[in-house]
């Protein structure tokens, strides 16, 4: 089976109540470990690839990487770019043989964002790619922001019907709670998915997929690792992942998963290195951090995605 866009997996998982793992990929051993876990549950996947991840691994490793996994498991898989930010970037990984691209325009303005947008979808559906738009901009990581302004950043409801009309997009990210990276909300406060948004998304776009990012959870027990082998990591948390799952049921079809890769792998490999001081050979600690990706991923498609089965 070659790459797929990401539209029947969305139909299916938009009916099914489930949604589809967005994993961020850089390196040989990230794929492996994502997709040998979705192998082994019968997952449909999302490889996604950052500008930072083309830059650091180049486009066509990754590509090629990709490729090798899509043999490998013969599962449906996409290839998307994640936060394209340009046109330029957008156009050169459809080019270059993604099947899915995101243009994160939710920086700009309600109508440059529709034009940049509308732009990228014309361009990607002539060459039979679908694109994912966004739409207000994630939670800040201080919890200290205050009501309105932490408001101002959620999606407005009433926008979207507009925004999707105009633009095309065959999917949209929404900010209802959820924040980037491993540092988002202080520990011992709650944070929590705006759902009465996702509630309300839903009515007024019915059958259309709603993606959401920033979703790691940031569990407690690696970044204990991390810090019980000679890391430094303040502590922090996500949105539980009960919350994503409860999203998962209802019109979110794709969850954007990295940090909680990162930190899986990260505490394995500290882990390793202060058990054997004198290992030197990559494939000793490598291998481990492949493996805690796997678990994680695992973790991921049973517990929070549903699509366990789905493939
Ligand atoms: O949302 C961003 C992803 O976690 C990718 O991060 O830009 O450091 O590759 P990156
Ligand atoms: P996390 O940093 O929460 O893993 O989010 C990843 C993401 O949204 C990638 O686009
Ligand atoms: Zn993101």
């Amino acid at each position: 089976m070659p790459l797929v866009t990401t539209k029947e997996m969305f139909e299916k998982a938009y009916k099914g109540g489930y949604a589809i793992g967005a994993f961020n990929v850089n390196n040989m051993e990230i794929v492996q470990g994502i997709t040998e876990a979705a192998k082994e549950l019968n997952a449909p996947l999302i490889l996604q690839v950052s500008k930072g991840a083309r830059a650091y691994a180049n486009h066509t490793y990754l590509m090629k990487l990709v490729e090798a996994a899509v043999i490998e498991t013969g599962l449906p898989i996409a290839l998307h770019l994640d936060h394209g930010d340009s046109f330029e970037l957008c156009k050169s990984c459809i080019d270059g043989g993604f099947t899915s691209v995101m243009i994160d325009a939710s920086a700009k303005s309600f109508e440059d964002n529709i034009a940049l947008t509308r732009q990228v979808v014309d361009y990607a559906h002539d060459h039979g790619v679908v694109v994912e738009a966004e739409l207000g901009t994630l939670a800040g990581i201080e919890d200290e922001v205050n009501v309105s302004e932490e408001d101002s950043s959620y999606t407005r409801p009433e926008d979207v019907q507009e925004f999707v009309e105009r633009t095309q997009c065959d999917s949209l990210a929404i900010a209802i709670g959820t924040s980037h990276g491993a540092y988002k909300f202080k520990p011992g406060t709650d944070p929590k998915l705006r759902l009465d948004i996702l509630e309300e998304v839903e009515r007024r776009l019915p059958g259309f997929p709603i993606v959401l990012h920033g979703s790691s959870s940031v569990p407690q027990e690696f970044v204990k690792t991390i810090n019980e082998n000679g890391g430094n990591m303040p502590g922090a948390i996500g949105i539980p992942e009960e919350q994503l799952r409860m999203a998962a049921k209802m019109a979110v079809c794709k969850i954007n998963i990295d940090s909680d890769l990162r930190l899986a792998m990260t505490a394995s490999i500290r882990q390793y290195f202060n058990e054997h001081p004198d290992h030197f050979d990559p494939r000793q600690y490598l291998g481990p951090g492949r493996e805690a990706i796997k678990q994680m991923v695992k973790h991921k498609i049973v517990d929070v995605l549903g699509c366990d089965g789905k493939a």
